[in-house]
């Protein structure tokens, strides 16, 4: 006979039916347990718990990847032992990575992609970490050649820049200057920019893909706006364009569009591989658009792995197998299969737009035109009863992850729900999406009193 068992959150609880005999029935939550667990009966814990996890494929909050094909698949359980950081050990691996960035590069116009510089990172975290750390060093040593002050370093920037810039300026001393969106300029284009750079500016931030909305910023404006300044006052202020997601998109679907190291004042571009470059999270790259732009006193060199090795980045080592899945899409896709890859999402992403719009309840923000990434709010006036945060909370009863958030400062009072449409959100899928949200909406519309606003949560946004 079982005894009465009860719940106790301090311990994991093993089936008995399935803990070996003489194993315990339950393991401790927050402590190491003292004696080692059978391997069937540790991974059926994790197994079980990690069941809890939303469903990657319908989690539309997130830019990152959550598929690659068997043959990825397989590369990675080949390769996941390798440390990038060990490439006297593993120079094939090095040398691919070095491939890598010299043919994203070229992606980005470099003016000559064999005399760039460039690396792989965990991220773009890290890569606009570095991209800003190689703009302040430069500023400083510009600085100190004029004989002039170096303390109040600024980074300009929109106030709908990702976390990541605003951890950039908090850890290295740096001013962080917010350029406020509004309904009039919905993102940085240049528009009165000149109040807010001045010498101590080490550069401007233009995002190419706002991760509120998914829309580009003009960075030729952005750049045409800082020639002006630099006429009229002298002050040359580079550019650091995060192309988190549009990296991967631009080249591909926009080829016209002029954002990258076509315009001179670019001097630095990082991407996610794990968003649209469509690698399994852990990967980011950063290039720069000829050598000197990255001081050579942040590079260091390290002799104890063997070999003389250059090294510059936040962490030492890291996985190395990410390189790799790159590596494998750029040779199975080439320019073509990326571009079909991204075309087939952005048509899904302006499929699901125009639906939604179609609705009568909300207005878009944007159509997913730019990157597959497209917000809207609930048009003004439509209703008192309800908002996007209850509208939220009944797809993902659904399944769906579809969050809503406010937008940054000045349009902090407005809501916003957003979709990221990735590879392998299929036509189908979204058609059923799609119907989800005119069922919901047109539950929330026929409530006759107004749903309780109390704990509502923003989604998550990055
Ligand atoms: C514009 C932008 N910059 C930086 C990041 C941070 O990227 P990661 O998650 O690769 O560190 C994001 C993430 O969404 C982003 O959208």
């Amino acid at each position: 006979m079982q005894a009465n068992r009860q719940f106790d959150p301090e311990f994991f609880d093993i089936n008995p039916l399935f803990a070996r005999p003489g194993e315990a029935t339950a393991a401790p939550r927050y402590v190491l347990g003292a004696d080692p667990m059978e391997p069937e009966t540790a991974y059926q814990v994790i197994h079980d718990e990690i069941m809890l996890d939303g469903n990657a494929r319908l989690n539309l909050a997130t830019f990152v990847g959550t598929w690659m094909d068997d043959h990825a698949g397989r590369l990675y359980s080949e390769a996941f032992d390798k440390n990038i950081v060990d490439k006297d050990e593993y120079p094939q691996t090095a040398a691919i990575e070095e491939y890598c960035w010299r043919m994203i590069a070229g992606l980005w116009h470099a003016p000559e992609p064999m005399e760039t510089i460039g690396t792989s990172t965990i991220g773009s975290s890290e890569a606009c970490m570095l991209g800003g750390l190689a703009l302040k060093r430069r500023w400083q040593q510009a600085r100190r050649a004029a004989g002039k002050p170096t303390a109040q370093p600024n980074l300009v920037m929109s106030s709908a820049v990702q976390v990541c810039w605003e951890k950039f300026c908090n850890y290295w001393d740096v001013e962080a200057r917010f350029v406020p969106i509004s309904e009039e300029h919905r993102s940085l284009d240049g528009h009165d920019l000149a109040n807010y750079v001045d010498e101590n500016t080490i550069g401007v931030v233009a995002i190419m893909g706002v991760t509120y909305t998914g829309a580009y910023e003009p960075v030729a404006a952005i750049s045409a706006a800082l020639d002006e300044i630099q006429e009229r006052t002298g002050v040359s202020v580079p550019i650091h364009v995060d192309a988190a997601s549009g990296g991967m998109i631009a080249p591909f679907l926009q080829p016209e569009l002029e954002w990258d190291f076509r315009l001179e004042r670019v001097h630095s571009i990082n991407t996610s591989a794990h968003k649209y470059g469509l690698v399994y999270p852990g990967l980011g790259w950063i290039v720069w658009r000829a050598k000197d732009l990255l001081p050579e006193d942040l590079v260091f060199q390290v002799s104890y792995l063997g070999g003389s090795m250059p090294t510059f980045a936040l962490n030492f080592s890291r996985p190395g197998a990410q390189v790799l899945l790159q590596y494998y899409l750029f040779l199975r896709l080439g320019f073509e299969g990326y571009r079909a890859v991204q075309q087939s999402s952005q048509d899904v992403a302006r499929y699901l737009a125009r639906g939604i719009e179609k609705i009568g309840a909300f207005t878009l923000w944007n159509d997913g035109s730019d990157i597959p990434v497209f917000a809207w709010r609930l048009t003004p006036g439509h209703t008192r009863n309800w908002n996007l945060f209850h509208l939220s909370d009944r797809l993902r009863a659904h399944g769906w992850l579809v969050p809503a958030y406010s937008m940054p400062d000045d349009l902090s009072d407005m809501t916003v729900q957003r979709i990221v449409v990735r590879n392998g959100l299929s036509l189908d899928l979204a058609a059923r999406l799609l119907t989800v949200i005119e069922q919901e909406t047109e539950y929330l519309d026929r409530l006759e009193g107004p749903m309780p606003v109390e704990g509502q949560h923003p989604g998550f946004t990055h």
